[in-house]
């Protein structure tokens, strides 16, 4: 729960703003009854599962069961905390949320710091620009910038800069106007030397800026004119800055990317801007760090689909896994683009132009699995026989991790054609595969082993057919949901002893929500909650189809049966010992284990 957003101001600003609205910008939603529908966008999808309810001001989806309130929402889609959501909430409704001065000064002190930094960095930019473009110093970059075959069109959408071979160009800039140069040394903009002395960072480099999502300079990377190391300098992280948390050119490649709705990754700034200018915009590159789950849920908030481009040798081959491993589990649609080996995008737009680039490389996209097939087959004489089986089973061996039936046929085909095998063979060998893979996996409990299938499926758990005691525990909150007395009954009743432990949470956030006074109000109470999957769960469970009214035999039913569940789990346990007991011969110990049994049996009845 927030101390810093009153209860009172949350509901405020929940009363005037339409969910409609908020998940509007991020989802094209259609009528749908009383209700919008939409394309999901936190999983892959075709058909519209993703409904939103205008009378009880939520959303939810019956593909990947996200739910939740806007909060919940713009905390997800945007990777918001609590109270950044409820801000931005707050301001599109007018409601402005000044966290007061005296709680939150270390809070306050750095946003300023932030906005300084900002500002410093927007300037920077500006001058390293005005700098190549215009001044006497910046000939050389122009010169070298052409070379690679920049257009100044392109400097300007990009705002390409040059820093000069100076140590205090930038310093000497932003003493000037009075930036304070330790904050400008936190923001990574300059760097200190041993004896305390500030210096500029970049020198004698080509600067190109990195903007965050909402536009603004936060970053540079630097490169040297010609050759030597390091090749590129990029700004520290910092307190504007995190590498991983951003991807370069996406807010200006955002509105294409949604529009195709594919992202194209590609692994370099230069790669970027070459292609860009080749005509291809929906590009984006990490900083030269592997792909992390949080740029790829980024891509996937989105676009449904990932075109990975990298360069066609050994390592660009082991970064389209990596990269494809993290984007899987966000439930992209991935496909790559195979470069010659050799050569990133850049030098093949050089090599072969514009239109070659975007026809035989973009538009010449395989699906994932291909690719693989199609890189096992690297380095290997398959006119060899003993060559060509291990590369079967290879393939067979990718083949039979894929989800779908249709794809594995799909695949199983194309090798039976090219290789003129039977098909039922070939199908006979993959499921052996399959098993024996299987099998390995249940002996491997280590989870980071588990392929991405099994992730997957998990993380798209579509309706389930719960146990007995599971769906108990799922109805009673639901009614705690809508009843304080309910909540109250089963505080007394079962209190903390439900069997499923983010039941056992909800439950404990209910009697405290109740205890603070508040009357049921599933709206407010999501609010309340901050862990994603908790929320997801209250929302689908506020849903549920329940009596208005249950009856007291009704819920006492539902707590018997949570609460002899474990008991149960118990007694089977002990009917199992028993059973190996008998086996054994072992009458006396089997006769013990029985008394338990009955004893046990009579416990739960009482
Ligand atoms: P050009 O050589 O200018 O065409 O750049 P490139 O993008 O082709 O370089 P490369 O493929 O070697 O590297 C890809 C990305 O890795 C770059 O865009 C950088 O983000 C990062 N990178 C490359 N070299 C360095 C380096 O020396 N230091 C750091 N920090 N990052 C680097
Ligand atoms: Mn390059």
């Amino acid at each position: 729960m927030n101390p810093s957003i009153s209860d009172e101001t949350l509901q405020l600003i929940l009363s005037k703003i339409d969910i409609n609205d908020v998940i509007g910008e991020y989802v094209h939603l259609k009528k749908s009854g009383k209700n919008y529908l939409g394309l999901c966008p936190f999983h892959a999808e075709k058909t519209p599962s993703f409904s939103v309810h205008v009378e009880k001001q939520f959303y939810r989806c019956f593909g990947c069961g996200a739910a939740g309130n806007a909060v919940s929402f713009l905390m997800d889609i945007e990777g918001y905390s609590f109270p950044q959501a409820v801000q931005v909430l707050g301001e599109k409704v007018g409601i402005n949320l000044h966290v007061p001065a005296s709680s939150n000064t270390e809070t306050q002190q750095k946003n300023e710091e932030k906005d300084v930094v900002l500002k410093a960095h927007h300037l920077a930019a500006q001058l390293f620009h005005h700098v190549l473009m215009e001044r006497t110093e910046g000939i050389k970059a122009r010169e070298y910038l052409e070379q690679r075959g920049f257009r100044l069109e392109t400097l300007k959408e990009f705002q390409i800069g040059y820093a000069p071979d100076s140590w205090d160009f930038l310093v000497n800039f932003l003493e000037k106007r009075n930036y304070p140069l330790s904050i400008m040394e936190k923001g990574g903009l300059i760097a200190k030397s041993e004896n305390e002395k500030f210096f500029d960072r970049f020198r004698n480099r080509v600067i190109f800026p990195i903007w965050d999502t909402q536009g603004n300079v936060i970053a540079f990377g630097g490169r040297m004119l010609g050759d030597g190391q390091p090749k590129y300098l990029n700004s520290p992280e910092s307190l504007i800055f995190r590498k991983n948390k951003q991807l370069f050119n996406f807010h200006h490649a955002r509105q294409e990317i949604r529009k195709q709705q594919t992202t194209i990754l590609l692994e370099g700034y230069v790669d970027v801007i070459s292609a860009w200018q080749a005509g291809v915009s929906n590009v984006t590159a990490t900083m030269g760090t592997s792909l992390s789950d949080e740029q790829a849920r980024m891509i996937r908030r989105n676009s449904e689909q990932v075109i990975l481009c990298f360069d066609g040798d050994q390592a660009g081959i082991e970064g389209v896994s990596r990269a494809a491993e993290v984007l899987e589990k966000q439930g992209l649609l991935i496909k790559v683009a195979m470069l010659p080996s050799g050569s990133d995008p850049d030098d093949y737009i050089r090599k072969f132009g514009a239109a070659a680039f975007r026809k035989q490389i973009i538009g010449e996209v395989r699906s994932y699995p291909s690719f693989k097939l199609e890189v096992l087959k690297r380095g290997r004489n398959l006119q060899d026989e003993g060559e060509r089986m291990r590369y079967i089973r290879e393939a067979l061996t990718v083949i039979s991790r894929l989800p779908h039936a249709v794809e594995r046929d799909h695949y199983l085909r194309s090798i039976a054609e090219e290789f003129s095998l039977s098909l039922d063979a070939l199908k006979q060998e993959q499921l052996q595969i399959y098993r024996s893979e299987k099998k390995k996996e249940g002996r491997d409990k280590d989870p980071g082993n588990r392929n991405n299938i099994v992730r997957n499926e998990k993380q798209f758990k579509i309706k389930q057919l719960y146990p007995a005691y599971h769906n108990a525990e799922r109805i009673v909150i639901a009614y705690m949901l809508r009843d304080k007395e309910v909540s109250d009954w089963l505080e007394l009743k079962v209190g903390s002893q439900f069997n499923i432990d983010e039941h056992s949470a909800l439950a404990a956030y209910l009697y405290a929500y109740y205890a603070e006074g508040h009357s049921p109000d599933v709206h407010l109470f999501l609010s309340k909650l901050q862990d994603q999957e908790l929320i997801q769960l209250a929302a689908e469970l506020s849903l549920m189809n329940i009596n208005p009214k249950p009856s007291e035999k009704e819920l006492e039913d539902y707590v018997s049966q949570i609460l002899s569940y474990p008991v149960l789990r118990e007694i089977e346990q002990k009917e199992e010992e028993r059973r190996i007991a008998e086996r054994q011969g072992d009458v006396l110990q089997a006769a013990l284990i029985a008394t338990e049994i009955i004893k046990m049996k009579q416990r739960m009845k009482s």
